[in-house]
């Protein structure tokens, strides 16, 4: 490989410069030691858990959604980077820490399709989230108002109610009918609900409870059309479904590496169209401030910039695996578990089936409170958490139950390493804790 020499003491105009080469011209400096590297094959299920999971197997793990899982070669990247980085603490952050930083960039770049001088490194989505609307509120008027839908995620209101907070500034929040018959639904509710004064609006791309694919493209389109500014919350769709940054054309978004692409907890990235990257700045600002976009996020003071340089090697972990098959995988599970367990249950799902992806929520079963809770309907959260006790300290099964409208659902995630059979296992405990629940009336 032809490689550029290993830079001096580090200046923010190399970021700059190195971010906006073209694919010909950027020249990556060599690793200094070998990467984790990925060979051979293994089923899906089970043999891909064993093999790339430290997931513990005698846990029926159906949360995926919640935190993630990272694979085992991505930590153990990231704390070759630290080690590496604790034997010459100076010389890897002051000379050479931007470099790869900027190589691990343009490969996730390639990955989501956007132009490397368009996204940047963030811990998470909440942060990337948090710079997005704090720094245009700042440029907002009073009057002007922002819109959110019901299911947005918790702290994804309180950033926004938090930031609006006192600038006249208001929150139109608009109710999703559940359940989601139609794609066109929502496009037709969110058109109608644009006002003269909407100048932003938050959509996810995947709500974490309702978990179904939100018509994104024509949702950003619509909002484009009456001149509103669209931030997706993604933080649900690196890994989990082709996304592409240029066909989409959000104005932002912001999306978890550790949640389906499996990489390190605190790695993310923030998408931010050309023409607004002025306006947005960290929620922490540094040495990089002023210097332009990827500069003030490529350095948020000393802290681990690791878990960001596994990203070189997780994405090695998708080529291998191929993404097409993996989503293909992930989203045939999901809904053949969906499937299963309505049948089981007798219940539904939340939304059509057309539009999950690797997630389904499902209605649990009439019964499943346990009487001791001295719980009735309409459901608030500590039934949900009685119902998630029981699955997790009796079953030791880990699924997330949540209350929408009064009533109880699951929402389950399909990984490439969950295989169907545990799916069978929850509904046949949700079935033995409704029949003991019964007997013990
Ligand atoms: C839709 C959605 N947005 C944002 C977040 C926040 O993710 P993080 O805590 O990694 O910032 C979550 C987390 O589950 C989520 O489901």
């Amino acid at each position: 490989m032809d490689c550029a020499k290993p830079a001096g003491i580090f200046q923010f105009s190399v970021v700059d410069e190195l971010i906006h080469q073209s694919e010909e011209e950027f020249k990556p400096v060599p690793f200094p030691f070998e990467l984790p590297k990925f060979e051979g094959t293994v089923n899906f299920g089970a043999e891909m858990k064993a093999k790339h999971f430290y997931l513990n197997e005698s846990w029926t793990f159906l949360n995926h959604g919640a935190f993630g899982s990272a694979i085992k070669e991505g930590l153990k990247s990231s704390e070759m980077w630290r080690e590496y980085c604790e034997q010459q603490p100076l010389k890897f952050m002051d000379r050479e820490v931007f470099q790869h930083l900027i190589h691990g960039l343009r490969k996730l770049a390639r990955f989501v399709d956007a132009d490397p001088a368009d996204i940047v490194f963030v811990q998470n989505a909440t942060t990337g989230i948090n710079a997005v609307v704090r720094s245009l509120v700042k440029k907002f008027q009073p009057g002007d108002s922002i819109l959110m839908i019901d299911v947005a995620y918790g702290t994804v209101k309180l950033v926004i109610e938090d930031a609006t907070r006192g600038t006249g500034i208001t929150i139109n929040e608009i109710k999703l009918p559940i359940p989601v018959t139609s794609p066109q639904e929502i496009v037709k509710l969110i058109e109608k609900s644009l006002q003269p004064s909407t100048k932003l609006a938050v959509l996810d791309h995947i709500p974490s409870n309702l978990a179904f694919i939100m018509p994104i493209k024509k949702l950003v389109d619509v909002c484009h059309e009456r001149g509103v500014q669209v931030l997706v919350d993604g933080a649900h769709c690196l890994g989990s479904m082709k996304i592409s940054m240029r066909e989409l054309g959000a104005d932002y978004y912001a999306a978890n590496g550790h949640k389906w692409l499996c990489s390190p907890k605190g790695t993310a990235f923030l998408y931010v169209a050309r023409s607004h990257q002025h306006m947005i700045h960290p929620p922490v600002i540094s040495w990089g401030f002023g210097h332009g976009f990827t500069s003030e996020f490529s350095w948020i003071a000393s802290m681990d910039y690791t878990p960001y340089l596994s990203f070189l090697t997780v994405l090695d972990f998708w080529d291998h695996y191929g993404q097409d098959k993996m989503i293909k995988y992930m989203y045939d599970t999901s809904k053949e578990a969906g499937q299963l367990l309505c049948e089981a249950w007798q219940t539904s799902l939340v939304a059509d089936i057309s539009m999950c992806g690797p997630m389904a929520v499902v209605k649990l079963p009439e019964g499943v409170v346990p009487h001791s809770a001295n719980l009735s309907p309409p459901y608030s959260d500590p039934a949900a958490h009685a119902v998630m006790n029981i699955l997790h300290f009796q079953y030791k099964i880990e699924v997330p139950v949540r209350v929408i409208n009064g009533e109880l659902y699951v929402r389950i995630s399909a990984h490439v390493y969950n295989e169907l059979g545990e799916f069978k296992v929850l509904a046949d405990a949700i079935l033995a804790i409704v029949k003991n629940n019964r007997t013990t009336q």
